[in-house]
């Protein structure tokens, strides 16, 4: 079967670099990439913005199924376009995005399946929210409507941080409307889910570490490294945010009309009085997907397959009993401004327990040059995060790229907590 891959980064190359391993691939072919997915793929040289030459492109290609890898393809109707041409497509439609896009819509439908999260108001008024505030006092959470790339949010420690945000919110910024919610306390961790309308399927953990710098310091980030199983998330837990927060999330979904198909990302908070969701994506993480597929010992594409069709019954992912781990080498500067075009040296050979994913890379003839802000990927497997967070850091010391940085305590966390 040919494949389409959409997507350009880290998360889409492991994607790629998994689904190459399949005996029932054809031709994998992917847009926009990077030189790293274009290692295992044709380059479609397609705009995923521009519905109806990706539909055309795969009638041509005979592309049995379309895996589309971030959000904003997904929430400007992809999988619509496609399905409605009857091609399958791994990823919600733009309705089922909602859960993502819109963080007033999620919350509303957790009220309604009495689902564990953070009590909240949802504003599109300065002056109400910031009366909530006023109410409730501090810590509390602010986060502004719509897609912010992680980036809406102010957990505020005093009132005046939230009111601030909350004006920051209305001035133009991010949206019109913000939701205003309880601080949550505890651990957070990652639970992925494929789904296919009507069940769900445990898909593994993982924690991130959204700061930029050691010790959880700096700006928040899109990530800069993660591992995978999350240790806190037993499987006690696992099996209870399923049947409290992403089963009946799976059935309020069909109810109106709009079931949810592709992976469903449980960002939760693992509080005194067990899970609770913080946030839904409606797509893998990244770099969560980079463990998950290192860790993944079963063939993807029969998986992804499946959820296309409707149907996981027959699906039984199996596992390496292994953790992953992997750190993140952004630009001088990132997430703020950075500089492009740097050159990018000895990058490791792929080995058995280690794989550089690349995200933002480019090539220039034989040199390979940094072209985003996160740029590698540096994945490693071992026995404990302590044993797969040395393997990486071995890698990344290999790497010669001066223009970049990465956190030096990825899984710290886990780290302190395993047994020796
Ligand atoms: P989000 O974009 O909703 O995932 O929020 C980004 C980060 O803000 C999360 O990963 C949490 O660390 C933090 N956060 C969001 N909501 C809450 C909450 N209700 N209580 C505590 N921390 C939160
Ligand atoms: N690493 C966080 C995310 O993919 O949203």
């Amino acid at each position: 079967m040919n494949i389409l891959l959409i997507g350009s980064g880290g998360r889409e190359h492991a994607l790629a670099w998994k689904l190459a391993q399949s005996p029932e691939l054809g031709t994998l072919h992917a847009a926009p990439g990077n030189p790293g997915i274009f290692e295992h793929a044709q380059d479609a040289g397609l705009n995923p913005a521009d519905k109806p030459s990706v539909v055309a492109y795969c009638r041509e290609h005979d592309i049995g199924l379309v895996v589309v890898g971030p959000e904003v393809p997904l929430v400007d109707g992809l999988a619509d376009a496609l399905e409605a041409a009857d091609i399958l497509v791994f990823g919600p439609s733009a309705a089922a995005a909602q859960l993502e896009g819109s963080k007033g819509f999620t919350k509303d439908l957790c009220t309604r399946k009495r689902i564990p999260t953070a009590r909240y108001g949802r504003f599109t008024d300065a002056t109400a929210a910031r009366d909530y505030v006023q109410r409730h006092g501090a810590p509390i959470v602010v986060k502004a409507d719509g897609l912010a790339a992680g980036k809406g949010v102010t957990v505020a420690m005093t009132r005046d941080e939230a009111l601030a945000a909350i004006d920051a919110c209305f001035s133009g910024g991010d949206g019109d409307e913000v939701v205003v919610e309880e601080f949550l306390e505890g651990e957070e961790a990652s639970l992925f889910c494929l789904c296919d309308g009507n069940q769900a399927l445990a898909f593994g953990t993982a924690q991130d570490h959204k700061r930029a710098f050691d010790r959880d310091r700096g700006p928040n980030t899109g990530g800069m490294g993660a591992y995978s199983p999350a240790l806190p998330m037993t499987p006690e837990l696992t099996r209870r945010a399923m049947a409290e927060i992403v089963e009946p999330t799976l059935a309020g979904m069909r109810e109106v009309g709009t079931p949810f198909k592709g992976v469903l990302y449980a960002g939760l908070m693992l509080t005194e009085s067990g899970p609770k969701l913080i946030e839904y994506n409606v797509r893998f993480g990244d770099p969560e997907a980079q463990v998950l597929m290192l860790r993944l010992e079963s063939d993807l594409l029969p998986i992804l397959l499946a959820c296309a069709k409707g149907d996981l019954s027959g699906v039984a992912p199996h596992w390496r009993d292994e953790v992953a781990l992997t750190v993140v080498l952004a630009a001088n500067g990132y997430p703020g401004t950075y500089a492009k075009g740097s050159e990018i040296r000895n990058l490791p050979p792929e080995r058995l327990g280690m794989k550089v994913f690349q995200a933002g890379t480019r090539r220039d003839g034989e040199r390979l040059l940094a072209d985003g802000g996160r740029v590698l990927n540096v994945s490693a497997t071992g026995a404990t995060v302590r044993q797969a967070a040395r393997a990486a850091y071995e890698a990344v010391a290999v790497i010669d790229w001066p223009d970049g940085f990465c956190r030096s305590d990825i899984g710290h966390r886990a780290i302190m907590a395993e047994p020796e």
